[in-house]
């Protein structure tokens, strides 16, 4: 039978991201005839009880773009199975077997990390590991390099590579596949993509919801772990990469694990220079009174809620070009982007009179929230002024002025494209081992450069742009942060 098990299946992830995401799926007609999807967890609710919970879930979630479609569900529903197991013991992996057997399975792990070993032991364990199988990790696969090698030896004994999906749902945006096309797709950018023309790169991921009651597992991560090491990392790949050959899952990932072993290493004595943590304290969010982060952990905490790093980038493409990356909670907006900022112009024949000033190129690529890719170039103001009055502009390179770039109906939910490329077996947008532990290696030498230099997180106010040292790191440099709607 094949079958999508979901550990983790009541949880969180499952309920807000997976569980919709397969309904968006069912909807559109894309999921694979007789698929199974089977919640595992360990609280027994009984088939009754998770399936009056997907619904809320799924319901809500279709609501918001006014999907929900009884009828849809009603075939849904029809997949649905859950089983209350511990996914760990040898017999919880017996009873998924009754349940479900051993072949074309696809299982997504959507539980601590800390559970990764044991659950694929027990399946390997039960014979369900064969090569007919597949396995979704998400993010992030460890704390730290140890841990993430401890449960890549459990996931080599059971599965080989081609087995193994790493999951990264940044990498499914729609945006982030739209800059793999405008720069593998045009001839315009890439002699312009390097060190000649490219004066800095700054990567954000601001959001400004808090920890809430993530916190058990935050407070161990924290925004290091749980967003540099996958999501901005990956981003950063896909800027920085060589052109692969083809979209081979293969080709691509090999261009990435060249950028992640180029990142130069943060040393003790750079750490203070190139890094920034913070940690938000109690304020004022969206109209909103909330509590600092310490608040909502209930006791004192040194995890970093928000951190910026200037990456550097040791190859000849991207040598002296500064990477600086961002990302934090509680912060002023929602809002992910990657901006390419071009140099100036060698010599600027605009400097007599007061014609405007010249503003430096930059394509700005927006995954939320809207979804975009905009390039500021200069042009002339129209009118029979006496000088020439330059002014700058922004031009949309994704919603086309022939149609065919038309904006989507909605947007699409990351786990969509994933899921259904992981049931497909197409891993060419999920991460290889060599890239989850070269990242780690990088991460691992930063979080351990903040304990021997003993650097604590700075406090900053919820609704501002984290500590000002985030500033300080680009202004020492005569640069600042891109401001939305530049
Ligand atoms: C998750 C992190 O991977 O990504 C969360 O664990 C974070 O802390 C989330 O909130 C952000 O995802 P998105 O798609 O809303 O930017």
């Amino acid at each position: 039978m094949a079958a999508l098990v979901l550990f983790g299946g009541g949880g969180d992830l499952a309920m807000r991201m997976l569980l919709p995401s397969l309904y968006f799926l069912e909807q559109d007609g894309l999921l694979p005839d007789g698929l199974k999807i089977v919640g595992a967890a360990r609280s027994d609710d009984g088939r009754d009880g998770y399936v009056a919970l997907v619904r809320k879930a799924v319901s809500s979630r279709a609501a918001q773009d006014d999907l929900w479609d009884e009828a849809v569900f009603a075939r849904f529903e029809k997949r649905l199975d859950y089983l209350a197991l511990d996914a760990t013991k040898p017999d919880g992996a017996e009873s998924l077997k009754a349940r479900v057997g051993s072949d074309d399975l696809t299982y997504f792990l959507a539980v601590s990390p800390s559970l990764y070993a044991p659950i694929v032991q027990a399946l390997h364990a039960a014979g369900m590991t064969g090569d007919s199988t597949r396995i979704v990790l998400e993010k992030p696969v460890g704390r730290d390099l140890v841990s993430f090698l401890e449960i890549d030896e459990a996931v080599r004994e059971a599965f080989d590579e081609s087995q193994v999906f790493r999951i990264d749902h940044y990498l499914g945006k729609e945006t982030v596949q739209n800059l793999i096309a405008l720069r593998f797709g045009n001839v315009i950018f890439e002699p312009l993509w390097n060190n000649l023309s490219i004066d800095h790169v700054q990567i954000t991921v601001a959001e400004t919801v808090g920890i809430g009651d993530r916190w058990p597992y935050y407070d161990e991560y924290g925004a290091l772990r749980d967003m540099l090491q996958n999501h901005m990392l990956q981003l950063l790949c896909l800027v920085a990469m060589e052109p692969p050959s083809d979209l081979d899952p293969d080709s691509v990932r090999n261009e990435k694990v060249k950028v992640l072993r180029s990142l130069r290493r943060i040393t003790l004595e750079e750490a203070e220079r190139v890094t920034v943590r913070g940690q938000y304290g109690p304020g004022q969010s969206e109209g909103q009174s909330v509590k600092s982060y310490e608040q909502e952990r209930g006791q004192p905490s040194e995890t970093e809620t928000f951190v910026a790093v200037r990456a550097d980038i040791d190859n000849w493409r991207w040598a002296g070009v500064p990477f600086f990356l961002r990302t934090g909670k509680r912060l002023p907006e929602k809002r992910t982007e990657i901006v390419i900022q071009f140099k100036g112009v060698p010599h600027s024949i605009f400097d007599q009179g007061d014609r405007g000033e010249l503003v430096d190129n930059r394509l700005v690529i927006e995954l939320q929230p809207e979804e975009d890719i905009s390039l500021t170039v200069m042009n002339k103001r129209p009118g029979l002024d006496a000088q020439m009055q330059l002014q700058s502009i922004r031009m949309s390179l994704s919603w086309g002025v022939d149609g065919k770039g038309s904006k989507p109906p909605r947007r699409r939910i990351a786990y969509e494209r994933l899921l259904l490329d992981a049931l497909n077996g197409d891993s060419t947008l999920f991460v290889r081992r060599d890239e989850a532990e070269q990242a780690w290696k990088w991460v691992d030498e930063v979080a351990e450069a903040w304990g021997d230099a003993d650097l604590k997180p700075q406090p900053y106010d919820p609704g501002t742009w984290g500590p000002d040292e985030a500033d300080l790191l680009l202004s020492r440099t005569g640069r600042r942060w891109h401001v939305a709607g530049e």
